[in-house]
């Protein structure tokens, strides 16, 4: 299984004849080291509608013929679009024909951004539990920490994916007290670098996870992770 990182937090898993996009953030990404046309994929996950997250979502979805996993009002509003969807509500999970998926908390906010000031709500955030040819993995979307985090690891997770960029989200301090609740094997960092409020050291995160007994790998925009 191969996890490659696009900057910001968007990652494609690919598996056998399956690509897992989450969170596709290619358009207006000062990081993103590909374009949204180059990517191939068989699902798409929006872990909530702010535009760093929803990003190509759209598009991606019609030239991929891959539905949109993600929360229920904004899976609602892209399906009036057209958009092929996957409904979830938190703690819900559906079996996919990669393998299964469950909607997991998230502290954040879900709207679309109308104009400057102009905010549609759009139901909740999400992170997304994914089960994939035997492995785990949780791509926590945007949140601040949550102690039910111990439950989203409770089964075991060969592989988290968890904002540490601060302001928006969890910053390192935090994030470090997450992969104590999530204890997984490996941990990608992400939501960091992308814009002036969040240029969190990414290196500074995996050395205070070391010291605390767990295993960070920071990825460059492009680079990818061999599972
Ligand atoms: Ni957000
Ligand atoms: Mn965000």
């Amino acid at each position: 299984m191969r996890v490659t990182w696009y900057s910001h937090s968007c990652f494609l898993v690919e598996s056998g004849p399956f690509g897992l996009l989450f969170d596709p953030y290619f358009t207006g990404n000062p990081s993103a080291p590909i374009q949204a046309r180059d990517v191939r994929c068989t699902h798409v996950f929006c872990s909530h509608a702010h535009v760093d997250h929803l990003g190509d979502a759209v598009d991606l979805s019609r030239a991929n013929d891959a539905p949109v996993v993600t929360g229920y009002e904004l899976a609602e509003h892209l399906a009036a679009q057209g958009v092929k969807t996957v409904d979830l509500m938190t703690g819900g999970a559906a079996n996919l024909p990669f393998g299964r998926v469950k909607a997991t908390p998230a502290l954040h906010s879900c709207a679309l951004e109308l104009e400057a000031g102009r905010n549609l709500p759009l139901g909740v955030a999400v992170g997304f539990l994914v089960t994939i040819d035997g492995k785990r993995l949780y791509h926590a979307g945007d949140t601040g920490l949550f102690s039910d985090m111990r439950l989203i690891g409770r089964g075991g997770l060969d592989l988290a994916m968890l904002p540490v960029g601060d302001w928006y989200t969890m910053g390192i301090e935090d994030a470090v007290l997450a992969l104590e609740y999530l204890c997984p094997a490996v941990t990608l960092p992400m939501h960091y670098g992308t814009n002036e409020k969040i240029q969190t050291d990414p290196h500074a995160f995996a050395r205070e996870a070391a010291a605390a007994g767990h295993r960070v790998v920071v990825l460059n925009p492009g680079e990818a992770f061999e599972l």
